[in-house]
């Protein structure tokens, strides 16, 4: 196991696309680091520099002690696992996982011993003697990590492993992996544009945006205090309300959403120095239902309703967006009923024009 770093790293293609801009990040020994960010943000560049199947452009790549900017993959000591499985159609599992081994003229023992042990921690025992087309999805990205853990490397880079699966699939084996690295604590960087799966599987969380990093924190805190409407915004399901608009003082403070149709909001225990905010974000669970005789109460009227059982979100318009609230399953609300709401006030997001988080909590 080894930490890494990477220090102010960039990539430029030779077509002038700059990938990944200025990127800087720290993970120690034996860290589950997850990376996150909308397709084409630079994550995948990133990895595969970490890897070296890409050259950086400018910057510093640290594993253990060691500058490995112009280290060979093979001599990096890692091992990485794709969202193509990339398993040999003509081998079984067993030839699968024996294959780099063998290449490195390990002796007979230590292959079984490996081999035996990644098979047993990825439940893959009664598959050895298979080719992969007898094997489902799931069970063909399982050796596809087995053949990673063989290797026994000194990090695991992992790009998109779940994306092929389907849902049901893609929870089981992101169960999976977890245990696994519960078990090896070995260090890992884990590439995803799936929120679920960076909140769920991290340590903590590099959010990136246009080849730059936004924001590295663990999961709660990514939630709780984002640094910017992007990671607000790419945080959650449905996502963070923005109300833009601006504060007006009085008895109450009062948060007036811009345009004709926009609502207002009123607000206690507004911090002073969010007096100036332009947007108001408030996740859909902050957003309480109450009476109308609340002092707080703001009134809405319900445009969707969708109930999932243990919550019901309620979409409402405001302005000209449709905004989300979730409420307890038990209040009964259809297609143009009225609701009373009001904003927690210990929980909501304040940012100015430029899209940077004012309240420091
Ligand atoms: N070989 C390449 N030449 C030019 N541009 C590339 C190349 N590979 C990737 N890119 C561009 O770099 C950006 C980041 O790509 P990538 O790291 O694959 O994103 P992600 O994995 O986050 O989806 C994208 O705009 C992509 O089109
Ligand atoms: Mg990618």
């Amino acid at each position: 196991m080894a930490h890494v770093s990477l220090q102010n790293v960039w990539k430029r293609f030779d077509d002038g696309t700059v990938a990944v801009d200025d990127v800087s990040f720290e993970l120690p020994d034996g860290e589950f680091l997850v990376i996150v960010g909308p397709s084409g943000c630079g994550k995948s560049t990133t990895l595969r520099m970490i890897a070296g199947l890409e050259m950086i452009s400018e910057g510093e790549i640290r594993i253990g002690e060691r500058l490995v900017n112009n280290v060979h993959p093979k001599d990096r000591d890692v091992a990485m696992v794709f969202q193509n499985y990339a398993l040999y159609p003509h081998m079984t599992v067993r030839q699968n996982l024996e294959f780099a081994l063998k290449m490195r003229k390990m002796t007979h023992s230590e292959i079984d011993q490996r081999v035996s042990r990644a098979a047993r921690m990825l439940e893959l025992e009664p598959l050895l003697e298979r080719k992969p087309k007898a094997l489902s999805g799931g069970q063909r990205q399982r050796v596809a990590v087995g053949r990673a853990i063989v290797r026994n490397p000194a990090v695991f880079l992992f790009d998109e492993p779940l994306s092929n699966l389907d849902a049901k699939l893609r929870t089981q084996t992101r169960a999976q992996l977890q245990k696994l690295h519960h078990e090896l604590r070995a260090t890992s960087i884990y590439v995803t544009h799936d929120q679920v799966e960076a909140m769920t599987m991290a340590d903590r969380i590099v959010v990136m945006d246009r080849g730059r990093v936004q924001q590295i924190a663990p999961p709660m805190e990514l939630y709780n205090r984002p640094v910017n409407r992007f990671v607000a915004g790419f945080i959650g399901t449905p996502g963070m309300n923005f109300f833009e608009g601006s504060m007006t003082p009085g008895d109450v403070t009062r948060f007036v959403q811009n345009g004709n149709s926009g609502i207002t909001i009123p607000l206690s225990h507004v911090p002073p120095e969010c007096a100036g905010a332009t947007t108001l974000g408030i996740r859909p669970e902050h957003l309480l239902a109450t009476d109308p005789s609340d002092p707080l109460a703001f009134r809405a009227i319900v445009e969707v309703v969708e109930t999932l059982g243990n919550l019901t979100f309620v979409y409402f318009p405001a302005g000209e967006d449709l905004m989300a609230a979730a409420i307890h399953p038990d209040h009964r609300l259809s297609y143009g009923d009225p609701i009373h709401l009001r904003a927690a006030a210990d929980r909501l997001h304040y940012f100015r024009a430029d899209g940077t988080r004012i309240n420091p909590e």
